[in-house]
């Protein structure tokens, strides 16, 4: 068997330590452009490890491209398993892949992160590793976090006895940049790979991983700090843009203009670009809301308080976002929607993704619950017990809440529609006929600009479009 030879250091085997959003698919492409390279994803969730190993139309995650791709390497150098030690004493490379989310108690709650799962698979690493191991910081992380994971690892490299002196570590850090729903497009043909480092020998055989597939000149090395940071700053920007643009949608709709010609207007500057100027119910997903909450704890405990609210507006701005559209679809239906049957399209945070987390759809279910309307829920990948898990957690709002699979069923008798993610199929729904079926007066909330006001023209809905100053 070939393996990558670098002065001396091969890699034959890696693990990678958590097997969810980020640890499956990104060992999925590494495995797929890595024939020679065995990788043992692990983690500690048996039910999660179970079904990456079950049917491919079912697994735990879902992302365009991704069961093609686990079908093509699952069970040939791909291997998913709950044996975190043998992986671990197995591997020449360690990625750390865990979930990084916000503290709920203690010092730096809700804007910390939680390091636990990190300083547990450290401390696996520690104690598992055999001769020299690279350990790779998947995981987005405070800036200063390698300090932590070498410190643990430099414990037992001293602990160790004496027989074997070769138990050493070297520790890297490579965030991830993939954005979920296009994860697998982003991971073949990525913008760019970031390796922070100080030990070349170590930074190179990463390097010959990615270089499999990516071109050298993507490849960018930087010290350990720039790298951590550099994630952080990255998510931190992406976010802002969406704030900005929603903080526009408002503008446009109090004077009649409309965000969607704004955005190109001001996007086909090349020094400001279109990409990333989509407005709508506010940003979601695991990852922006904590990065920016994590970099302004860290901003806080520099002593940075200026900056620290300046990145706290971007959160601010997505909340208010996410308030606001409740506070219309409220208003719009004369101020009561008590006993009014609202139809909710989609519940993940974006389409082409089964991840709800922090999905706008959350917090306004909750919202319109709380004034007590029934909601009808669709969506096309997001499982029923999933977003009662959600937003029925404490059983408050039983027979409240109706799943339907069936969008022409879930809109009948209905009072409105709010379309919530902007799914491939809402977007040619046949209004001329489905609003026949609702209650008259009915209304069409679109927080996606997904519709077109020329068709909805045509029928007798009351239509509003965030952003779009001409709709209701
Ligand atoms: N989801 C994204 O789009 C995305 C993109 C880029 C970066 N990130 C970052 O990547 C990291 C992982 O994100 P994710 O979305 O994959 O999280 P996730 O919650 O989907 O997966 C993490 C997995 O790690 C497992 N785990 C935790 N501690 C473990 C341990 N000690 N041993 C074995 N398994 C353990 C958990 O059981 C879980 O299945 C986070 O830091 C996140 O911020 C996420």
């Amino acid at each position: 068997m070939s393996t990558l030879k670098i002065n001396g250091f091969q890699i034959n085997n890696i693990c990678c330590i958590g097997a969810g959003y980020v640890g499956g698919p990104t060992m999925s492409v590494i495995a797929k452009y890595c024939p020679d390279i065995i990788i043992n994803v692990v983690d500690v969730n048996t039910d999660r490890i179970k079904s990456w190993n079950g049917d491919y139309k079912y697994l735990p995650i879902f992302e365009p491209g991704l069961s093609e791709i686990v079908k093509e390497v699952r069970g040939k150098n791909l291997f998913f398993t709950t044996d975190v030690e043998n992986s671990i004493k197995k591997a020449d490379l360690v990625f750390i892949s865990v979930n990084t989310p916000i503290k709920t108690s203690g010092i730096g709650a809700g804007e910390a992160s939680d390091l636990r799962w990190v300083e547990s698979s450290a401390r696996e690493i520690s104690k598992f590793a055999v001769g020299h191991t690279i350990v790779v910081e998947k995981s987005t992380l405070p800036v200063k976090t390698a300090e932590i994971i070498k410190s643990i690892l430099l414990s037992s490299e001293q602990n160790f006895n004496n027989d074997d002196k070769t138990k050493t570590f070297s520790v890297l850090s490579n965030p991830e940049f993939l954005a979920e729903g296009t994860a697998i497009n982003d991971l073949v043909n990525p913008d760019r790979v970031l390796i922070g480092g100080e030990d070349n020998e170590s930074i190179d055989a990463l390097k010959q991983i990615y270089s499999k597939w990516i071109n050298q000149e993507k490849i960018i090395t930087t010290n350990l700090w720039s790298s951590e940071l550099s994630k952080l700053i990255a998510n931190a920007f992406l976010a802002q843009r969406i704030s900005s643009i929603n903080s526009v949608s408002a503008i446009c709709e109090a004077t009649g203009a409309n965000v969607i010609e704004v955005a190109k207007a001001v996007g086909t500057d090349t020094r400001i670009g279109e990409k990333f100027l989509k407005p709508g119910p506010g940003f979601g997903g695991s990852c922006f809301k904590k990065d920016i909450l994590n970099l302004v704890y860290i901003c806080k405990s520099l002593g940075l308080n200026q900056v620290a609210s300046y990145w706290e507006g971007i959160i601010n701005i997505n909340n208010w976002q996410q308030d606001r559209i409740y506070k219309i679809v409220v208003d719009k239906l004369y101020g009561n929607i008590s006993g009014k049957r609202i139809v909710i399209l989609g519940f993940s945070f974006k389409a082409d993704t089964n991840d709800v987390r922090n999905s706008p759809s959350i917090k306004i279910c909750r919202q319109l619950l709380g004034e007590d309307a029934t909601l009808i829920i669709n969506d096309p990948k997001v499982d029923k017990k999933i977003i009662l898990n959600e937003i029925n957690y404490d059983n408050r709002y039983n027979y409240k809440i109706i799943y339907e699979k069936n969008i022409s069923k879930a809109i009948e008798n209905a009072d409105a529609v709010l379309i919530m993610t902007e799914w491939e199929e809402y977007k040619n729904l046949d209004w001329k006929n489905l609003y026949k079926k609702m209650r008259k007066p009915s209304w069409l909330f679109d927080t996606r600009s997904i519709i077109s006001f020329e068709i909805i023209k045509e029928t007798d809905l009351n239509f509003w479009q965030l952003g779009n100053g001409e709709s209701i």
